[in-house]
């Protein structure tokens, strides 16, 4: 659907790499180019009309944002560098201050590295405890699973929505409703799903959403952090200085200014934050259930192809988004990515910056096909052409 507004569609490249970055439709770009040629002043700093231009369109996406993922408030929208950056706050800023010795956060193994690392390291700092939540026979996470990893002591539960191998849907609300009723806080990876899902955290009352623009077809270097009103509040500033202070006399007198400026600090990406509102309202206009929609046909398409060749194996045949891992066999994920690129097919191969998802699947690596609305079922036959032939492959992989 919608090639047409694709830049990059126009070469022949075949771009199943959408996990990694989704490609930029014009209008995102364009708008990015009209704030540098245009009007490119400072954000909440200028008294002259082109910096009170830059203040609006950046404001609007705050209200977007807030549109687009259900908030109640446009204060509970924070503009940060990305997911990981977002996760980073939410642990060092919220978590950091409220884990005590004995705590447990409660996370999978088939997590991202940023939904892990930040814990790791507050659980050293702290003395909290980290434990994992059993995954089913297809990986995924059960409500069953999660109640039996359930304890007085957990405090908080960080999940992607969607993971970016297995690309299972977790049950987030039913995660929520039980969690809040024990107090433990949720904190969601919304990474891969907010391309591609309908998100409404008022809906699913989680406490902490992270997520990336470029991932959604934004640009780089652009994310949010989510958090309730009253957690936002508590939220400690990880940095300080321009723009984020009421005023600073010494070390014992700084004044800070309300979120969510209090969490902005420094000149922010401008020019991120404004394609972002163009890349919401460019979804917006395509419908995100339209795209669901799309993309589960598709993931369904390439499934039934894939199964076919007896050489490969999928480490996901269940999972419902549009990722699937795989690995054909006895060649190196790596090497089927260089074989396929030959062919100016782009997937991702390795381990996904997943590394503890070898310790539930038993192999450390894979070939990740990740699917966006813009791909097509032509381009799956080419794909799928091309993994039928194992001796081709093993010919042509260096
Ligand atoms: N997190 C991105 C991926 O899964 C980079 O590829």
């Amino acid at each position: 659907m919608h090639r047409e507004d694709f830049p990059m569609l126009k070469s022949d490249i075949i771009y199943l790499d959408n996990g990694a970055t989704s490609l930029k439709p014009q209008c995102v770009i364009a708008k990015q180019v009209d704030y540098y040629e245009n009007y490119s002043a400072n954000a909440h700093r200028g008294d002259y009309d082109i910096s009170y231009k830059v203040d609006l369109e950046y404001e609007n996406v705050r209200d977007l944002v807030k549109e687009f993922i259900g908030a109640k408030r446009k204060e509970e929208i924070v503009f940060t560098s990305g997911t990981t950056d977002s996760l980073n706050l939410i642990v060092n800023g919220f978590f950091s201050n409220l884990l005590e010795a004995g705590d447990e956060i409660l996370i999978t193994k088939t997590e991202h590295a940023s939904n892990v690392m930040p814990w790791f390291r507050i659980a050293g700092e702290t003395g909290a405890v980290i434990k994992y939540i059993p995954l089913d026979d297809n990986y995924f996470v059960t409500m069953e699973n999660v109640k039996k990893a359930i304890t007085p002591k957990t405090k908080v539960i960080s999940l992607a929505e969607i993971t970016n191998v297995i690309g299972d849907i977790r049950p987030i609300k039913e995660i929520t409703t039980y969690a809040h009723e024990r107090d433990i806080f949720v904190v969601v990876d919304g990474a891969q799903s907010i391309p591609h899902l309908k998100t409404n955290v008022s809906d699913t009352d989680i406490d902490f959403l992270a997520f990336s623009a470029h991932k959604m077809l934004g640009p780089t270097g652009v994310g949010v952090l989510y958090a309730k009103y009253e957690l936002m509040q508590n939220i400690e500033p990880v940095n300080l200085g321009g723009g984020m202070n009421e005023s600073f006399d010494s070390p014992d007198k700084m004044v800070l200014k309300e979120i969510p400026a209090r969490l902005e600090a420094g000149t922010p990406n401008i020019a991120g934050v404004i394609g972002l509102g163009e890349a919401i309202r460019y979804i917006n206009k395509i419908g995100m259930d339209e795209i669901s929609k799309y993309e589960k046909n598709l993931r369904s398409y390439l499934i039934e192809k894939l199964v076919k060749i007896p050489h490969i194996d999928i480490l996901n045949l269940e999972a419902d988004s549009g990722i699937v891992a795989f690995n054909v066999d006895g060649i190196f994920s790596e090497d089927v990515a260089y074989y396929l690129n030959k062919y100016g097919i782009c997937v991702r191969a390795g381990n996904h910056c997943a590394k503890l998802t070898k310790d539930v699947v038993g192999v450390t690596n894979s070939v990740r096909v990740s699917l966006y609305f813009y791909n097509t079922e032509t381009e799956i036959d080419n794909l799928v052409e091309l993994l039928k032939d194992k001796d081709k492959i093993l010919k042509e992989m260096f």
